[in-house]
């Protein structure tokens, strides 16, 4: 079928990242924490680790909770991607990574958000043509990558269930669509046909919701036959191009959503692990945040789970843990999709590292669904690294691991003790990482502290994925504010 769209050519030299980290959300209607319970005692100032938890097991071990939906809540199961809780993984498309593939997708993730929040105040980059006569300026990595997580949405009339990965750092919404007149990826479930759909609407490229793609996106929206066509680009060579258009979204069996903007993919390519597209959570208009406002005020919330054998949630809307604490998000230094959190200090073992104020305040920081590694100012990194290599001075060290450079062979140990770790925040409170995000394991004789450095002072803090997890994470847009509680899922 010749629609215009098979012109659509995407000349894009990107830069190498990619990263699918293996942890993927999937979303479903009951929510559990099968608590692995392997730690074996708890001191004020460190965790005591069983070695043989830090992997995952063989099976999946899902929730017994029930997660509760009601008016303004809709809750939904998070699994791994590549482990045994998840459907994707038993897709060939899908062969999980490496350590040290994810590894250097996450650096190219990084990169690339650096890249965007250096370039907000620039122009100029690479070109990307969203159709032959449109060509239009994309600053160097202009959008940052696919995240890491994967829920499971209804899209459509009727609904077709699909698999995204959502990403609270980008913003629109898409799926591959059919008759993917230039390029689709495998996926594990049916491409979406449009067609098949009575919902499904084209905007037209004269609309001003066209036009404020390019905020959204980084890229100025083409034209084709009078439908608007969107471009988006990540840090890697992964990209999506297709038709802007509006669907019916479905959260779950209460809630769902009429003429919700999304990206009906002609031209996809790149490392979406098998899913069929991407969730976009960031605070940019056309987010799904920001597009079902009304119902839940810009409130989310998510648990990252411990390890792949265990599932967590996503839930729009509802409240926080009576035990949550909250930072107000920033936006000056974060650019206008990013969460900007205000850091204020590091804690090791219960002792605050002297880092002076002014090293977290020049990078700025925020927090990202997507970024699996936390990345720290350099200065930050050498006290954290330092503090933590004294505190474990009794285990043997090992080889590096990529980007993380404190690496320890437990294979002698059954049991560990790992210095406590914390952030705190502006608003004066400290969260406390949980003991699983605190390592990062390839085997049991390569375990290494899951930190790393950015190599430039001014590069933006971020609060990455591992260290998220097992936290409930309370995202409010409307009051301006993050909330963190301890043990939201296992
Ligand atoms: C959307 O626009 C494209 C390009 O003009 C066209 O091929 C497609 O049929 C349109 N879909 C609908 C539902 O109007």
């Amino acid at each position: 079928m010749a629609t215009p769209i098979s012109s659509v050519s995407l000349t894009m030299r990107c830069f190498l990242y990619a990263y699918f980290l293996c942890l993927c959300l999937l979303f479903s209607l009951e929510k559990g924490y099968a608590l692995e319970g392997r730690k074996v005692a708890e001191s004020h100032h460190s965790h005591s680790i069983e070695v043989s938890s830090l992997l995952p097991s063989a099976s999946c071990k899902p929730s017994t909770k029930v997660l509760s939906n009601n008016d303004n809540k809709a809750s939904l199961k998070v699994v791994h991607k590549h482990g045994p809780c998840s459907k994707l993984s038993q897709d060939e498309a899908s062969a999980a990574p490496t350590h040290t593939e994810i590894l250097l997708q996450d650096q190219s993730r990084v990169k690339s958000i650096h890249s965007r929040l250096s370039n907000s105040k620039t122009s100029g980059g690479k070109d990307v043509k969203v159709t032959d006569s449109t060509t239009i300026p994309a600053k160097d990595g202009s959008t940052v990558g696919s995240g890491n997580y994967i829920v499971t949405v209804g899209l459509g009339t009727p609904k077709k269930d699909l698999s995204l990965i959502f990403d609270t750092g980008s913003d629109i919404t898409w799926t591959q669509c059919q008759p993917c007149a230039r390029s689709c990826y495998k996926q594990k479930e049916q491409i979406f046909d449009p067609s098949q759909s009575t919902s499904y609407t084209n905007i037209s490229c004269s609309s001003s919701i066209c036009n404020s793609l390019t905020s959204a996106t980084g890229n100025t929206p083409g034209c084709a036959s009078s439908a608007c066509v969107y471009g988006i680009q990540y840090g890697d060579s992964s990209f999506s191009v297709g038709f802007f258009g509006t669907e019916k979204l479905t959260l779950t069996s209460t809630d769902a959503f009429n003429n919700i903007y999304f990206g009906c993919g002609q031209n996809n390519q790149g490392l979406f692990g098998g899913s069929a597209g991407l969730l976009g959570l960031g605070r940019d208009k056309l987010s799904v945040v920001s597009q079902t406002a009304q119902k839940y005020n810009k409130i989310f919330s998510y648990c990252l789970p411990s390890s792949s054998s265990s599932t967590g949630f996503l839930t729009f809307g509802g409240s926080a843990s009576k035990n949550a604490k909250f930072t107000p998000l920033s936006t000056i230094s974060a650019g206008p999709s990013f969460y900007g959190l205000d850091f204020t200090g590091i804690s090791v073992g219960g002792k605050k590292l002297a880092i002076s104020a002014s090293v977290f305040s020049t990078a700025g920081a925020i927090i990202d669904s997507g970024t699996v590694i936390t990345r720290l100012p350099p200065a930050a990194y050498s006290a954290l690294r330092a503090s933590f290599r004294n505190l474990m001075s009794k285990y043997p060290m090992t080889k590096a691991l990529s980007i993380l450079d404190t690496c320890y062979d437990f294979s002698s140990y059954t049991t560990i003790s790992v210095p406590k770790i914390g952030f705190s925040f502006s608003s004066g409170i400290e969260v406390d990482i949980d003991a699983k995000g605190i390592l990062y394991a390839s085997s049991i004789s390569q375990v290494c502290l899951a930190f790393a450095g950015n190599s430039d002072a001014t590069d933006v803090f971020i609060f990455g994925n591992v260290q998220q997890k097992t936290l409930e994470v309370f995202y409010d847009g409307s009051a301006g504010k993050v909330g963190f509680a301890p043990g939201g899922c296992s």
